[in-house]
């Protein structure tokens, strides 16, 4: 198969909800589909458990699994499809909003009785900003839920994007009949099973008197009805404009009885992009130019204490990259050659000689790589796209084993670069300010730096609200608020100039007074 045909049939996406939506039950149908996994049940959820959050091995354990279930490649089909995990516990969103630039597409599982929930909206925003396209599937139609158009008009208000019905429901609940496939024109009729694909039945026309005889008169007329509203007024499903982020598919089934995921899954293929082109600072890169480039988007520590080694996940962004063959690490400005790159299929890693852009290759690594790293046939890339994003809580992290001053630095260096939190140094007195997502990073940060470089760290509250990158093309008032706000200053990891804003009203007051500054809430602008 030529390079283009290989880039051509892949497809690169993640799935992601609100945690007990759907998503872990959704992906494991998708690998029964796809032949990777034969009974249901095989594919461990990657959530951390709320009842788990004090034991540590349990999360050390659940951790490790998600190692193995970070990616799942398979084959349907004639496609070549890679579903990038993300984990479950909203502590590690920052770990899915980096997932998030790594993959081509986005399918969203909603929960129908729950409607769009606060997770959810927080990663559109991430699609958002680079217009992924998403297809939104509605889950748990077994159950009692919202009513189907409301949820349309939900997911169009709080995802601001535009939704189109590709399936349709036919009642809901313990009176759920199936649903309409609008897309494949046909009829799926739900029989509770949660390990065989229920029946289908070509239906081109919903006005044909056979409907009454698998759905009962009041479910065709119901039908009926609703068809003609969605004709009336959702606008024909687009392809371009679901590739341009602009509109999303909806479909309903249920992921637990493997009902509507089949349907999905044909759909998905069919209409999914495959690798899009990448921007990097010099330029846009095509997936289908010959040389080889790609960026680190994760990187995983290894949990077994003896052997610190991590693995860095690689997404291929153009040509083909391959085993044993130098290629330069753009940081370092030095070539490298890997010899055990792996490949995850399904559940097992894998090593791989060749892989094309869409995919993901898996380096295993000792400190030489960083969260955003471009690695290239030769040529001076920069992928640009990996947005640090406000961090939500901060705290002073300080040493608390004077003989251990240079292992800490090194394992909070170390830990920074792997992405587990952000590191701020206050430019008023020099402290380490550290900031998370959720209080579970700051105790895995304690864990990991006594488990891993045998340092100590206490940490020390202090009462922030955000944190803005600020920039201004007015340098004196750059300057000048720089000094007013002396107190507030810091410098992330890069050098870059961050306001530490303590309250809501004060950030109010600072943008309102200093009109030539940005305030930026990512790190990307
Ligand atoms: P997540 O990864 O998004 O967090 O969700 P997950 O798949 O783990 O599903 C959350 C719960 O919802 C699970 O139940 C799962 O069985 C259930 N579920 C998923 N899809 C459906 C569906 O279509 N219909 C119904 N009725 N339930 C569904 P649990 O009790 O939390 O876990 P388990 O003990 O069943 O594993």
């Amino acid at each position: 198969m030529s390079i283009q045909s290989e880039i051509q049939r892949r497809r690169t996406f993640a799935i992601i909800s609100h945690p007990d939506a759907g998503k872990t039950t959704l992906t494991e149908k998708l690998l029964l589909f796809g032949g990777a996994i034969h009974v249901a049940g095989a594919v461990k959820s990657n959530k951390i458990k709320k009842t788990a959050t004090s034991d540590w091995m349990e999360i050390e354990k659940q951790r490790g699994i998600s190692v193995a279930t970070s990616v799942m490649g398979f084959e349907y089909r004639d496609y070549k499809i890679n579903i990038l995990d993300t984990p479950g516990h909203q502590d590690f969103a920052e770990d899915t909003y980096r997932t998030l630039t790594a993959v081509d597409s986005v399918i969203i599982v909603v929960d129908s009785a729950k409607g769009v929930e606060a997770q959810t909206r927080k990663l559109m925003n991430v699609c958002r900003m680079r217009n992924t396209p998403v297809i939104v599937f509605v889950n748990k139609m077994d159950r009692e839920g919202r009513d189907a158009f409301d949820l349309l008009d939900e997911l169009e208000a709080e995802l601001g994007i535009q939704a189109r019905p590709l399936s349709w429901p036919i009642s809901m609940g313990i009176s759920f009949k199936g649903v309409y496939n609008i897309y494949e024109q046909q009829l799926e009729l739900f029989t509770p099973n949660k390990q065989s694909i229920s029946e289908s039945l070509a239906f081109e026309d919903i006005d044909n008197p056979e409907l009454e005889k698998h759905i009962g008169e009041k479910n065709a007329l119901k039908l009926r009805e609703d068809m003609e509203l969605i004709e009336g007024v959702y606008p024909a499903f687009d392809k371009e404009k679901y590739l341009a982020g602009e509109l999303a598919p909806v479909f309903f089934g249920s992921a637990l009885n493997n009902f509507g995921v089949k349907e999905l899954l044909n759909c998905f293929v069919e209409i999914a992009p495959s690798p899009r082109p990448v921007q990097a600072k010099e330029r846009v890169v095509d997936p289908y130019e010959e040389t080889f480039t790609g960026f680190v988007f994760k990187i995983h520590a290894n949990m077994d204490p003896n052997h610190r080694s991590c693995i860095a996940f690689v997404k291929v962004c153009s040509g083909r990259f391959e085993r044993n063959v130098n290629y330069k690490h753009i940081r370092h400005k030095k070539m490298m050659r890997f010899s055990s790159p792996t490949a995850f299929m399904a559940q097992k890693k894998e090593t791989l000689d060749e892989a094309f852009a869409g995919d993901i290759v898996g380096l295993p690594d000792t400190g030489t790589f960083k969260i955003g790293d471009t690695l290239t046939s030769g040529e001076e890339l920069h992928f640009k796209g990996l947005p640090s994003f406000s961090p939500e809580m901060f705290k002073y992290i300080e040493n608390a084993d004077p003989m251990k001053s240079k292992q800490l630095e090194k394992g909070v260096s170390q830990l920074m670069d792997e992405g587990v939190a952000q590191l701020f140094v206050s430019q008023y007195n020099n402290r380490k300010i550290i900031g998370t997502v959720g209080q579970l990073q700051f105790e895995v940060i304690q864990y990991r730096l006594l488990h891993e470089y045998g340092a100590q760290c206490r940490w020390e509250a202090i009462s922030l609200h955000k944190a803005c990158w600020i920039e201004s093309d007015n340098p004196v008032e750059l300057e000048n608020f720089k000094r007013r706000k002396a107190q507030y200053m810091a410098k992330d990891k890069e050098g870059r100039d961050v306001f530490l804003a303590d309250s809501g009203y004060v950030l109010q007051m600072a943008q309102n007074d200093f009109e030539n500054i940005r305030f930026h809430f990512t790190s990307e602008f």
